[in-house]
């Protein structure tokens, strides 16, 4: 169990004008901030991060959405990171995630979803550092 994940605020976030709300809400959850910045992926950028998803239907609608507008990528510390992350987040799909969760108050659909949060350990070192360089972590 690491105590590291990585997340994104997603473009749907971010053109509502609701990052630091959400940034709120991760401080808050207990989570501190190892390293972050604002960007936009380019479709290739936004293919290669989600390759894993590339046979999966709504692979082409994933990555014009990801890369619609910008995004804030960050990797964020705390114990049991990825499990506590993914609680603190919700479910997928905005209509499933529970009461108070970042997807419950401000996802608009089941791909808008506002964040990313990393699904394993493995995962979020490896998103991570699709991100950012070791001596961007602070
Ligand atoms: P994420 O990776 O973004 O944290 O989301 P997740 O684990 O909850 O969901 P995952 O299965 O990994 O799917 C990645 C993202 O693809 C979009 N999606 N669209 N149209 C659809 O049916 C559909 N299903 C998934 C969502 O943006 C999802 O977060
Ligand atoms: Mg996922």
């Amino acid at each position: 169990m690491s105590n590291r994940t990585f997340t994104m605020i997603k473009p749907d976030a971010t053109a509502a004008g609701n990052t630091g709300k959400i940034i709120d809400k991760i401080i808050e959850a207990g989570f501190s901030i190892k390293a972050m910045k604002w960007t936009q992926l380019s479709m290739e950028d936004a293919q290669k991060f989600y390759a894993v998803h590339a046979e999966r239907p709504f692979y082409g609608e994933l990555c014009e959405y990801m890369s619609s507008s910008p995004i804030v990528a960050a990797i964020l510390e705390k114990d049991n990171a990825v499990e506590s992350f993914r609680n603190l987040i919700g479910a997928t799909d905005p209509t499933k995630a529970e009461p108070g969760t970042i997807r419950a108050m401000f996802a608009t659909s089941i791909a808008a979803n506002a964040v990313h949060g990393s699904d394993s350990d493995e995962n979020a070192a490896i998103e991570g550092s699709f991100f950012f360089a070791g001596r961007e972590l602070a």
